[in-house]
């Protein structure tokens, strides 16, 4: 099968072939020797995952306008691909880039400034874009009329379906549905199956989780035939729960769109190769960012399959493909979870058409398994909204909660759903990021704002305020971005409102489940469950219990971190 996406590169000629070794240089500037490891041209090993973006932008625009055009880029044309008009800027990349082995910078005003090593040369079939110089664009209507029509071929496997038709299986082992997408801290559903037995749910009760995320405890519910209600602030993660939790599609008609759209990408990847596609899908993305997340010719996969995904009439169905879309994205991308969101734009990666291909048949197959199960699945309700306020949820009207809300461990969720949230147009530019930031649970101190307000709250708490005293003592010298003390004031403000509307909400007698997870800093211990547990006592919960779910280590000290459940009655 054809291949789109990925990294192909198609080298003109050898980078290596137009260079000279440093010859007299025209404009009579000395050139910089630099550090002793770097003058011995190719003796030093480069390390190519060890770029930084903007230096990994500079060396493959050097390398891409040497290939395309035999010269090396001036001054100003770096500048622009490293998003920065200072020389000094621009001189503390090249210079980075030296120390790493990859050039030989000669200095800002000499002509040419750089020269690529033989060491790098070596990486010319990755370090060589041709998309990310070209100015070449076509219109995505230009390129549906160039590929013609279509043959009718199917690339959907038709399901073997699992064979086990058993439920707790299915949940458990083969993790049907909440394989499609999960997002970073997700429970495991099988968490959530051994807590809905343990609790006796059954058709009948309303489960609610006020931090829904994947919606892996919308999903159990559904399977086990439990109507439940999810909200996330993140429109990215109400979008995935909604799609996980609607079956009822006509799944023909999802394996016809699915293989034509399939069909169409195949057939258009030698234009997507040689030209970019002008589009709409990522018009309010910042270019940085975007490039950060995605290469030039992985664009041109995702754009052209959204654009042929906005054809399709049956919203449900297409609603089912924009999931593929965006989950085929990220597995494409440059960009990975692992610490925070890192950039790795060496790392092997599926291509973009194979991850959206094997995202289809998975939905597939699991649908088609739903489908034979004889079962009244669960009605699912999604909101995206602000877990701080749920007075639109009937008083007294639900059996048991379980969620797992952000933890106090600085993760910014809008972060990690950069590239969803303006792929999926539910952001246009950061103050519309800032908007759902605002909104947040603060468990990290990018979402803290001046008109913040929660830590007054928890005031009365002392065991947290002397959390907030040592914080501060041992950040004290710090003075931007470290501003721990206020964000776990902040974290557990939030949360008390929470615990206070979801009292409002639960029926007499009805638990609920917070999974929670501990966090250090400079060695303060935060025991979250403890706190949460103390604060549901404060409110007037009954038979509170904190039981560990399991131990995470801190890749930045040893003291291990316990993830637990903090169970209390109403
Ligand atoms: C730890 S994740 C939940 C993971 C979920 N249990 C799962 O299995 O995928 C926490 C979620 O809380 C959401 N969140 C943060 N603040 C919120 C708020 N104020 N209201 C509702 N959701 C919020 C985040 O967007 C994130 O999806």
């Amino acid at each position: 099968m054809a291949q789109a996406g990925g990294e192909r590169v198609h080298l003109k000629g050898e980078v290596g072939s137009m260079l000279t070794k440093s010859q007299p240089n025209p404009t009579g500037c000395l050139f910089q020797q630099g550090k002793e490891e770097v003058t011995k041209e190719g003796g030093k090993k480069v390390k190519i995952n060890k770029l930084t973006f903007r230096q990994y932008m500079a060396l493959v625009y050097i390398f891409s306008k040497l290939n395309t055009k035999g010269e090396y880029p001036k001054k100003e044309e770096i500048k622009r691909v490293i998003g920065f008009s200072s020389d000094r800027m621009l001189q503390i990349t090249l210079k980075a880039l030296e120390e790493k082995g990859f050039i030989i910078f000669h200095g800002l005003n000499c002509n040419p400034m750089v020269e690529i090593t033989e060491e790098a040369k070596k990486y010319s079939s990755v370090l060589v874009d041709k998309l990310f110089l070209t100015n070449r664009y076509v219109k995505y209507d230009d390129i549906k009329d160039k590929i013609g029509t279509i043959p009718k071929k199917s690339y959907i496997k038709v399901a073997t379906s699992f064979l086990e038709l058993d439920l707790d299986y299915l949940n458990n082992s083969k993790k049907i549905v909440h394989r499609w997408c999960d997002l970073l801290e997700d429970f495991p559903p099988s968490l959530v199956w051994s807590k809905f037995k343990e609790y006796k749910l059954a058709p009948g009760h309303i489960v609610l989780d006020p931090f829904a995320g994947s919606g892996t405890t919308l999903v159990t519910a559904k399977l086990l035939g439990i109507d439940a209600i999810g909200i996330d602030v993140n429109p990215v993660a109400s979008f995935i729960s909604e799609v996980k939790t609607t079956w009822d599609v006509d799944l023909q008609m999802f394996k016809k769109e699915a293989d034509a759209i399939i069909s169409a990408l195949i057939k258009a990847s030698g234009i997507l190769d040689e030209v970019r596609i002008t589009t709409k899908a990522f018009e309010n993305m910042d270019t940085m960012e975007l490039y950060q997340w995605l290469k030039p010719r992985t664009q041109n996969d995702v754009a052209f399959t959204k654009e042929r995904i906005n054809e399709v009439k049956d919203e449900r169905i297409k609603k089912l493909l924009l999931l593929a879309l965006i989950v085929a994205a990220r597995e494409a991308s440059n960009v990975s979870f692992c610490p925070g969101t890192t950039f790795y734009p060496f790392r092997k990666r599926p291509s973009f058409l194979d991850a959206f291909r094997n995202k289809c048949e998975e939905i597939y197959e699991d649908l088609f398994t739903l489908a034979k199960i004889d079962k009244d699945y669960g009605e699912i309700t999604i909101f995206n909204a602000d877990s701080r306020d749920i007075s639109y949820i009937e008083p007294n009207s639900v059996d048991f909660i379980l969620t797992s809300p952000p933890y106090p461990n600085d993760l910014e969720y809008t972060r990690q759903t950069r590239l969803e949230l303006y792929l999926l147009d539910f952001v246009k530019n950061m103050e519309d990021i800032k908007k759902i930031k605002m909104k947040m649970v603060k468990g990290s101190t990018k979402l803290i704002y001046k008109d913040s307000c929660s830590a007054k709250y928890i005031k009365k708490f002392d065991s947290i305020q002397k959390i907030v005293e040592k914080l501060k003592r041992a950040f004290s010298d710090k003075k931007w971005g470290w501003d721990y003390p206020r964000m776990v004031e902040e974290y557990f403000g939030d949360l008390y409102i929470v615990l206070e509307n979801i009292r409002e909400v639960m029926r007499e007698g009805g638990y609920a489940l917070f999974v929670v997870g501990q966090q250090t800093y400079k060695k303060i211990l935060i025991p979250t469950g403890l706190i949460l547990a103390e604060m549901a006592k404060d409110l007037g919960f009954q038979d509170i219990t904190v039981e560990t779910f399991r131990t995470r280590r801190n890749t930045l000290h040893d003291i291990p971190l316990k993830e637990e459940i903090v169970a209390f009655r109403k």
